[in-house]
């Protein structure tokens, strides 16, 4: 049987995080065993929130190696760039002929960006009309999202069925696939993790710095000293150990009741979830180091990704083309 498409993309912001780990790219590389998938990385999605664009060649490379330290397979699944595949603009093109202003102005996406300063371009607010373009280009069935990517969704359904409408069924309605992910709290224990908190461990993190960050992290401040009884519950070290498992042989009820009881310094907690993390990462380290060192295997993964995508992306600009009326591209 045919596996359903799935199609999702990230805005190349570099090397990834635990949090982009935990929360996204864990769950595609699961995905993979059960779905057709197609992963982009939105290149031209960042160009709305940067003019400065010198970094997002070195951003893109580091962003498919962090994919591939992850476990995405460049044979199980199609990995492309968005700007290699020029059909996916016009397709924004044309999505943009029928998308009403109102629709995009009361996502609130868009109206965060404006709050924060932004400024406030015609692609800015034509964000979601070109990732509508991303999703239907694939008639991908499905897109795993997380939750602030639910309104682009809801956008990209009304478009399709829009289009739908007006020149035929070409483009099935994108339905959600939500992350079956673990949220984790950027080191500050108060925000998500994101580079621009500056509360992040990266994937390819070095040991020192994964010691000197975890050493870093608050505790429950109400414990001062040593006998002092901890609340592991509202612990961000705690929450931390909850998902990577202790390291020391206990079970986490010991180190909650060691912790609740004044058996567990804090240092020595902290230093533990240190060794837990440095662990689990040296996978990814090393296989960045791999990658790092082989530019031309990033090269030619991203070459057959982009054949992948445009014999895709060629079959329903023409198949949009001919809806509409309008002569063919190709050949
Ligand atoms: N907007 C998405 C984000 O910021 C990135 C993205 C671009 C995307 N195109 C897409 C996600 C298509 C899913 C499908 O995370």
């Amino acid at each position: 049987m045919k596996k359903e498409r799935i199609l999702s993309g990230m805005r190349p912001s570099g090397k990834l995080h635990l949090g982009n780990y935990l929360g996204a790219l864990s769950d595609w590389v699961k995905q993979q065993e059960k779905y057709e998938c197609f992963f982009m990385i939105a290149d031209w999605h960042a160009l709305t929130d940067r003019t400065d664009t010198r970094q997002i060649h070195q951003d893109t490379q580091d962003m498919l190696i962090d994919w591939l330290a992850a476990g995405l397979s460049p044979q199980e699944s199609t990995l492309f760039l968005q700007s290699q595949i020029p059909e996916h603009a016009e397709l924004h093109l044309i999505l943009s002929m029928i998308t009403p202003v109102s629709w995009l102005e009361r996502c609130p996406t868009y109206k965060e960006k404006l709050e924060i300063g932004q400024e406030n371009n015609y692609g800015l607010l034509g964000y979601p009309v070109l990732q509508t373009a991303d999703i239907l280009m694939y008639k991908a069935s499905k897109v795993p999202v997380g939750e602030d990517q639910l309104p682009h969704l809801e956008l990209s359904r009304e478009i399709a069925r829009r289009f739908n409408y007006l020149y035929g069924n070409i483009f099935p309605e994108p339905e959600p696939l939500r992350y079956d992910a673990v949220k984790v709290l950027g080191l500050d224990g108060k925000k998500k993790m994101s580079k621009s908190y500056s509360n992040e461990i990266a994937l390819s993190e070095e040991p020192r710095l994964i010691e000197k960050k975890v050493l870093g992290m608050f505790t429950d401040p109400r414990k001062i000293y040593l006998k002092d009884p901890g609340h592991p519950e509202e612990c961000n070290v705690y929450s931390y150990h909850r998902i990577f498992g202790p390291s020391w042989g206990k079970d986490l009820d010991g180190i909650f009741q060691d912790c609740r009881e004044g058996r567990l310094p804090c240092t020595r907690c902290k230093k533990d979830l240190a060794q837990v993390l440095i662990k689990a990462l040296a996978p990814f380290r090393e296989r960045r180091k791999e990658l790092e060192a082989n530019p031309s295997e990033l090269e030619k993964i991203l070459a057959e990704g982009k054949k992948a995508a445009s014999e895709v992306a060629r079959a329903t600009s023409d198949e949009v083309r001919k809806a509409m009326h309008i002569s063919s591209a190709q050949g």
